[in-house]
């Protein structure tokens, strides 16, 4: 039997490059050697204020795109997080055996309650959610970004806590493990690249959305913060701007960042990143077309619906086995 992989997206905003070359890059890769679960997890992104009308939005805007990356559904489910109530559920069984000392020493909830007037329970409860969408899911491997790793601990905490608690000696929840990219798992903000590149980032010139149109695509790479030496060669430390830049030219053109150095030793800065630019505009331009193909077609709701369906089913079984353990029944 195929291991099976679980990974969501937040239709918090259009997915920017960073998404794509620390998660999304490698879907459609993983659903050859995979049973791959992709979900578009909308519980998540209500964590903080959404429009009702954008997140219907974006909520199917990333389906399409998800599709549009070569994800095939003969081979792969693809699913909207609401539409398998299980996830709800089982999160209530984790938030009864997580300890708010752990949701609070989460690096992510401080970022994001750092930037909001009012903080709600939902954001601090947001690991919880996540633990269960992928146990629900008998998860083997989790692809995910850097930001997501503290987070995959505490599900692998959870797991092991609720089978030892509840399992009577057999594991009632499978133990996953985070696939983290050597490469590329932590992008960075264009404009600030000592601080990650979000797609809810209030300055568009911060990041590189999949759906932008290739001359905004090419402003942004210019305007990228660089530094004044004028030299391309990896220095993180240094040379933060030049060297996110570099990770992301390596992700786009699938040459080594060495290769890269070699190639630019002689050039400025102009050359290399609008060589980066182009880089990014072939390989995003193609998802593009078949993006707006799909996004009003009727084709992906046909694709949604047996996505769900599917879902709702492997979810309900797993939730059924907690529900027994826990002593949720008459
Ligand atoms: N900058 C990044 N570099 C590499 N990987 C990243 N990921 C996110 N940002 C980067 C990975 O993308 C996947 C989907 O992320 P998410 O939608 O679940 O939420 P997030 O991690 O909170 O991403 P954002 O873009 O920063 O969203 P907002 O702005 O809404 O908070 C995950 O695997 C993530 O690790």
């Amino acid at each position: 039997m195929k291991k099976r992989i679980f990974s969501g997206v937040q239709p918090s905003g259009i997915p920017t490059i960073g998404n794509y070359i620390g998660a999304m890059k490698n879907f459609a890769e993983l659903q050859d050697e995979y049973d791959c679960i992709y979900c578009i997890v909308n519980q998540h992104a209500i964590t903080v204020q959404q429009d009702a009308q954008q997140l219907k939005a974006l909520t199917r805007s990333l389906a399409a795109l998800y599709i549009a990356l070569g994800i095939d559904p003969q081979k792969a489910t693809l699913f909207v997080q609401s539409e398998v109530p299980a996830h709800a559920q089982a999160a209530w069984i984790a938030l009864c055996n997580i300890n708010i000392g752990e949701l609070e020493r989460m690096t992510q909830y401080k970022d994001k309650a750092a930037k909001q007037e009012s903080v709600s329970a939902g954001l601090l409860c947001y690991p919880p959610l996540m633990a269960c969408d992928i146990a629900l899911y008998n998860t083997h491997i989790v692809p995910v970004g850097e930001d997501q790793k503290q987070h995959i601990e505490l599900t692998r905490d959870f797991i092991l806590r609720f089978n030892k608690r509840y399992g009577k000696g057999t594991d009632i929840l499978v133990l996953p493990e985070p696939y983290i990219a050597k490469s590329g798992a932590r992008i960075m903000s264009l404009q600030e690249p000592t601080k990650k590149m979000s797609k809810s980032d209030s300055n568009p010139k911060a990041f590189v959305s999949l759906l932008d149109e290739p001359n905004v695509i090419r402003k942004k790479i210019k305007s990228a913060v660089t530094d004044s030496e004028g030299l391309v060669y990896y220095d993180k430390e240094n040379k933060p701007g030049v060297s996110n830049l570099l990770v992301i030219f390596s992700a786009f053109s699938g040459k080594s960042i060495a290769e890269l150095e070699e190639l630019y030793k002689h050039s400025g800065y102009g050359t290399f990143k609008s060589d980066l630019a182009e880089a990014i505009v072939s390989v995003l331009e193609p998802i593009q077309v078949r993006y707006h193909e799909l996004l009003h077609s009727p084709e992906l709701d046909c694709i949604l619906n047996e996505g769900a369906k599917r879902a709702n089913e492997i979810a309900n079984a797993t939730l059924v086995k907690m529900n027994e353990a826990i002593g949720l029944v008459r």
